[in-house]
């Protein structure tokens, strides 16, 4: 990067908003704790950390072994004031109408913060443990009939009967309405049929931290779905990170350094082909290269087995701040960051990233043109960068 071009790209995002996933006690990939409990303390401690250092939504991810999504989401309701939980539902798991109502009470709980993550399942056997032997084709083809019964259930206005390919029932309705209208529903996965069920249905279409070019391109097959299917408004587009972060980025390579190792020494007990594909993409990128563009790193993809979000981003807050830029500039507009250790990371990025962006963000919208953040920070695109990158390595 030698020219710095400081008009603002035709698919920038005009805004960004952020995003972190939940955790319940102070377990880390760094440090595991082995316990399924939920600290309360700690959860306090952590939804409130989010809630100050100005992120503007939550993630509570769901799986069979885990917490309730449901339940926890409408705890961080009742801690926060501001941050929307986004409630991650798997369909096998509740009946559309049941799902609806339950969206529309949290909703209602929390004045209008609900958000729903629909997870259609990206492995056999983890879905087989609730009793879901549907194929992953299938189970998407069900996503697509539980978002449509979900806007029906929160929005017809009298008893509805339907008679679909998953789901059958008489007479429902009128259901228990949301907080003002609608509730915003995101889909997340890679397949092929992720992409055309959240092309032509979801608000918000989620990903795992990609090289930008390959970022591109699957934003315009989302949005080019989108448009076939019809839609005017497209889809918000979700992009999710692992910061590591220090005062310098020498600093923050021997900190990635050092995660890695631990990480890997905890969970090399991951082998074999993911089912998902978002998981396999994820290992491809770290099969070809550990760093991409100007701080994507992939090793931690790499040792974890790409199990959940992995792909880091490595620098001092102004290199990954720019790196987050340079993702909102290709249309990404909510930022998904979530560290490694993971209520210290939270309050660092709020505290060192989070306005860095929105300072970016700001200047953009009063002149017009881009900041200087990107053009100072140039992370992988200078030669030392590379080589802080390599030389702690041994
Ligand atoms: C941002 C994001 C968050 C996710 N959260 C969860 C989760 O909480 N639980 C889960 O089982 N899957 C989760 N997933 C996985 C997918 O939603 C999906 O079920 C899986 O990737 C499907 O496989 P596919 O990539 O082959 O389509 C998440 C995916 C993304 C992109």
């Amino acid at each position: 990067m030698t020219t710095f071009d400081t008009s603002i790209p035709p698919t920038a995002s005009p805004e960004a908003e952020f995003i972190s996933l939940s955790h319940l006690n102070p377990s880390t990939e760094l440090e595991p704790i082995p316990s399924r409990g939920i600290d309360l303390t700690y959860f306090r401690r952590y939804v409130r950390s989010l809630e100050e250092g100005g992120y503007d939504y939550t993630l509570l991810p769901y799986g069979s072994g885990t917490a309730d999504s449901f339940v926890t989401a409408s705890a961080v309701g009742q801690l926060t004031e501001r941050i929307k939980p986004i409630v991650a539902l798997r369909p096998n798991t509740t009946f559309p109408t049941v799902g609806a109502q339950k969206l529309a009470t949290l909703d209602q709980l929390t004045e209008g913060r609900a958000v729903v993550h629909i997870i259609s399942g990206g492995n056999d056997a983890e879905q087989a443990r609730q009793g879901d032997y549907l194929p992953k084709a299938k189970r998407y083809a069900r996503t697509s009939e539980y978002v449509d019964l979900l806007r029906r259930s929160w929005t017809e206005p009298a008893p509805f009967s339907h008679d679909g390919e998953f789901y059958k029932f008489d007479e429902f309705g009128p259901g228990f309405a949301p907080y003002a209208g609608s509730i915003p529903i995101s889909i997340g996965g890679q397949s092929d049929e992720a992409f055309a069920v959240g092309g032509a249905k979801a608000d918000i279409f989620s990903f795992w931290g990609e090289p930008l070019a390959d970022l591109r391109s699957e934003i315009d097959r989302v949005h080019q779905l989108a448009r076939d299917a019809g839609r005017t408004t497209l889809p918000r587009i979700w992009v999710t990170f692992r910061p590591i972060i220090a005062q310098t980025d020498e600093l923050a390579w021997r900190k990635a350094h050092e995660y890695v190792k631990l990480v890997e020494a905890n969970f090399s007990r991951y082998t074999g082909k993911p089912q998902n594909v978002g998981s396999q993409r994820a290992l491809d990128f770290a099969n070809r290269s550990d760093l991409y563009d100007r701080a994507l790193w992939t090793r931690t993809a790499a040792v974890t087995n790409a199990a959940g979000a992995s792909t880091a981003l490595v620098g001092s807050p102004e290199t990954v701040a720019a790196a987050i830029l340079d993702y909102i500039d290709q249309g990404a507009s909510l930022v998904s960051i979530r560290g490694y250790d993971t209520l210290a990371d939270a309050v660092d990025y709020g505290r060192y990233v989070l306005p860095l962006v929105r300072q970016e963000l700001a200047h953009r919208k009063t002149t017009g043109q881009r900041g200087r953040l990107q053009a100072e920070h140039l992370g992988n695109y200078a030669p030392e960068y590379g080589e802080f990158a390599t030389a702690v390595r041994s």
